[in-house]
């Protein structure tokens, strides 16, 4: 009885700590459902039922959000609707019990999955710069980590910098800003013509089935439209020149992908918040992989990673805990190998700071 209880306390703790810190400063509905779930101990006790790792309230709060997008829970959705966090931490909880067994189903299945399309303001001038230093006119990207693969298409969206400046496809139905920090311009560099769009993920999610877009969709909070209007874009987008996605580990499957790209044309991986997932002994076998390649036909490596994650590109002192990210730029090119931080940028991509 008392480990019982001693569990359902740090659950419950586990809400309110996300509740109150994780989501506080962005989602208020999240920090009143999620402290509403922390004061229920009927809900706790469904959110018990849920494997040990599915547990986490991002998981829990996806699959609720799931159910509404579902239009099984029509008063969450009202409340979600009304941005009004007093109603909605009613209605969750009533839902979570109401719809226990579903919203279990779903956890249980379900990893929670992002595919954050904020980040090609990042990428792009990073993948744009590589190829020129190479001198390709023509790239093939290669996603590892690809989630939808809705990066893919960077070349196809618009992205307007706050200092004026803007890159790729103006007329774009997927508009991107990005706020520009620091001293240096971002390269207005135009990308090289993308000709194959290859994504590798362990768990590719495929947004022409329903359920798999519905839980790109569900995995967002419900008061940030801005993401959920970006990705319904991204969505249509990626739909015009679909992707090419690879299932399994991106080691053993980075191979296949280099193998489609024609011999002519200059492969440019990307990693963006994807090799956090890998372990260091990964992280270094997927550095070689990429050298052994490029004995044999130079490629470019961009990298959109949190501080320290991906191997060779240097930290410039920055610290793990500053919580932005580096854009990595490597060229590999037989016996020249050059690897440099580019850039500084927020997670999400929301800013960016040119450093090279
Ligand atoms: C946080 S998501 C990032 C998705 C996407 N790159 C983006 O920036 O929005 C991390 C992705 O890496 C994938 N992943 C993790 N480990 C992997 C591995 N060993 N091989 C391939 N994909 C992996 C996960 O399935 C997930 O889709």
């Amino acid at each position: 009885m008392a480990e019982k209880m001693g569990r359902a306390m740090s659950l419950s703790g586990a809400y309110r700590h996300f509740g109150q810190t994780d989501a506080g400063a962005s989602s208020p509905l999240y920090e009143s459902v999620a402290v509403a779930i922390a004061d229920s101990p009927d809900a706790l006790a469904v959110v018990e039922q849920a494997p040990p790792l599915k547990r986490h309230p991002t998981v829990i709060l996806a699959a609720l959000h799931d159910q509404v997008l579902r239009g099984n829970a029509p008063e969450l959705a009202a409340a979600f609707a009304a941005r009004d966090g007093a109603a909605a931490a009613v209605a969750a909880v009533d839902a979570l019990v109401d719809l226990a067994d579903d919203i279990v189903a779903t956890a249980t299945l379900r990893q929670t999955q992002t595919n954050e399309t904020g980040r090609c303001a990042v990428l792009y001038p990073a993948i744009a710069e590589g190829a020129r230093r190479v001198g390709a006119s023509r790239v093939a990207l290669i996603d590892v980590g690809c989630s939808a693969g809705l990066n893919l298409t960077l070349d196809r969206c618009a992205i307007h910098y706050d200092d004026g400046e803007s890159l790729g496809d103006p007329d774009s139905l997927l508009q991107l800003h990005c706020a520009r920090v620091g001293p240096n311009a971002v390269p207005a560099t135009a990308l090289a013509e993308v000709v194959a769009r290859i994504g590798i993920d362990l768990n590719p999610v495929d947004v022409n089935d329903e359920d798999d877009a519905r839980w790109l969709h569900a995995c967002l909070w419900p008061d940030q439209p801005e993401r959920t209007e970006r990705l319904n874009a991204a969505i249509q987008l990626s739909s015009q020149t679909p992707p090419t996605l690879l299932q399994g580990d991106a080691l053993a499957r980075l191979p296949d992908a280099l193998a489609m790209v024609p011999s002519d044309v200059l492969p440019v991986i990307t990693t963006t918040w994807a090799l956090a997932y890998f372990s260091l002994e990964d992280r270094l076998r997927f550095l070689r992989r990429l050298d052994e390649f490029a004995a044999q036909h130079p490629l470019v490596w961009v990298s959109a990673e949190g501080v320290d994650i991906a191997p060779a590109v240097p930290t410039m002192g920055d610290s793990r805990l500053a919580g932005h990210s580096l854009v990595g730029l490597a060229v590999l090119a037989g016996s020249r190998v050059q690897v440099e931080m580019v850039g500084r940028c927020h997670p999400h991509g929301r800013w960016l700071e040119w450093t090279s």
